[in-house]
């Protein structure tokens, strides 16, 4: 089998296509991306020259691109990852998000069905990996989030990967595509760019400078081990049911106060630091626009149907997070030199 993942260069792909490189020696896998500043093939240097891993160079949002290449390389499966990925810089410049998520899926759509259509479908399935946002925000009330959840994305960034939900979900009802969806809380782990929070937080608490909490810190994330997503990945894509949607979470929700106070706690240990004194560094600034205030995801779903589950405990993936940074000063230098610096200063000045 062949499958094209794309966005396989950047946080979570780099750990999707380790794993199924690894993991499917008979599986050929080819990993589009079009290298933005997210995108690194530093991350996946130890797989690099295996023997069934490509890497192709390009923009999804490229239709003629996306056409010739689906001719070349007549992909069996695709897990499709690609997009812009950051709610902040999705207030900036949301057409970036328009032309990447929305844009560039239905390009790879269109290139899937023309592909595999005239000769059926059988065999086939195209997997789209989205987002809790896309259901909305949440109160502090004992509600989470379920497949049945109806859409409510309040952010750029979410309304377009909302946006890209509808239209995979369109070609299976219209054009009988073969699909599946998931939608995941928020990934921490190695790999991760320091626009996000807990790399950021880490990479400013290693060099000294303030750590920026939105608002009064009050918001609540569900967060889970990249790693533990790639193997959710693994099981929807091998074992879910054509045309469902998956919700993949943690059961892990933290308020981001309590979560920097923790993540500032972890660095003061591994650094020999006396506990208390990266605290020093949390600096409340101003909110972000159109906060959503709290995501909790329900995954009992993909837990009873494909007998998934997290492999590590928050502590314990927290832990290998920070020893990973610390261990990695050299990739965390070479992803926040040049336009890292002008992002940090536009987006951080003045708050
Ligand atoms: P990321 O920003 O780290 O990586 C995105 C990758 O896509 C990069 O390698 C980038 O170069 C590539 N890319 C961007 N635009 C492209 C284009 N036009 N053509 C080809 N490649 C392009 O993102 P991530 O955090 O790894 O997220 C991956 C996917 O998972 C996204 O679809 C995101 O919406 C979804 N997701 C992320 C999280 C999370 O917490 N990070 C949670 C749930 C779902
Ligand atoms: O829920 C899944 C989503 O999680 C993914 O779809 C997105 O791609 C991913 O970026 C993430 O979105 P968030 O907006 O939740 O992640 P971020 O790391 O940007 O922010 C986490 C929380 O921390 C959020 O409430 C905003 C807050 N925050 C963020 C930054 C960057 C701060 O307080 N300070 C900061 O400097």
């Amino acid at each position: 089998m062949k499958i094209l993942i794309t966005g396989g260069a950047g946080f979570i792909g780099s750990h999707v296509v380790r794993l199924f490189v690894t993991k499917y020696p008979d599986y050929q896998i080819l990993n589009l991306d079009a290298l933005t500043y997210a995108g690194n093939l530093e991350n996946l240097r130890d797989v690099e020259n295996a023997s069934n891993y490509k890497f192709i160079k390009g923009d999804i949002a490229d239709q003629n691109f996306i056409d010739q290449l689906f001719a070349h390389e007549q992909p069996d499966a695709v897990i499709h990852l690609a997009a812009e990925s950051h709610v902040d810089r999705s207030i900036t410049d949301p057409m970036a998000f328009v032309k990447t998520n929305v844009i560039g899926t239905v390009n790879l759509l269109n290139a899937a069905r023309s592909l595999w259509q005239p000769g059926g479908y059988e065999g086939h399935v195209f997997y789209h990996v989205s987002t809790d946002e896309v259901y909305g925000s949440l109160d502090f009330g004992p509600e989470m989030f379920t497949e049945e959840t109806a859409y409510d994305p309040r952010s750029p960034y979410s309304a377009s990967k909302a946006s890209s939900d509808h239209f995979v979900r369109a070609w299976h009802h219209t054009y009988g595509l073969p699909i599946k969806l998931s939608n995941c809380s928020n990934n921490y782990g190695p790999n991760h760019f320091p626009e996000k929070l807990i790399p950021l937080a880490i990479h400013r608490l290693r060099t000294g400078q303030p750590v920026p909490v939105y608002g009064k810190g009050e918001n609540v994330r569900d967060w889970l081990f990249v790693k533990d997503h790639a193997t959710a990945i693994d099981a929807v894509f091998h074992k879910g049911k054509e045309g469902d949607t998956y919700n993949i979470g943690g059961v892990n929700e933290w308020q981001n106060l309590k979560l920097i106070e923790l993540l500032c706690d972890v660095v003061d240990e591994k650094t020999g630091q006396e506990v208390g004194t990266s605290r020093k560094l949390i600096k409340f600034v101003t909110d972000r626009a159109g906060h959503d205030m709290r995501y909790a995801i329900d995954s009992s779903k993909i837990m009873n149907e494909l007998g998934w589950k997290p492999s590590v405990t928050f502590e314990q993936g927290l832990a290998q997070t920070v020893d990973w940074y610390l261990a990695n000063e050299e990739w965390l230098n070479s992803v926040t030199s040049g336009a890292y610096q002008d992002y940090n200063q536009k987006q951080y000045a003045g708050r």
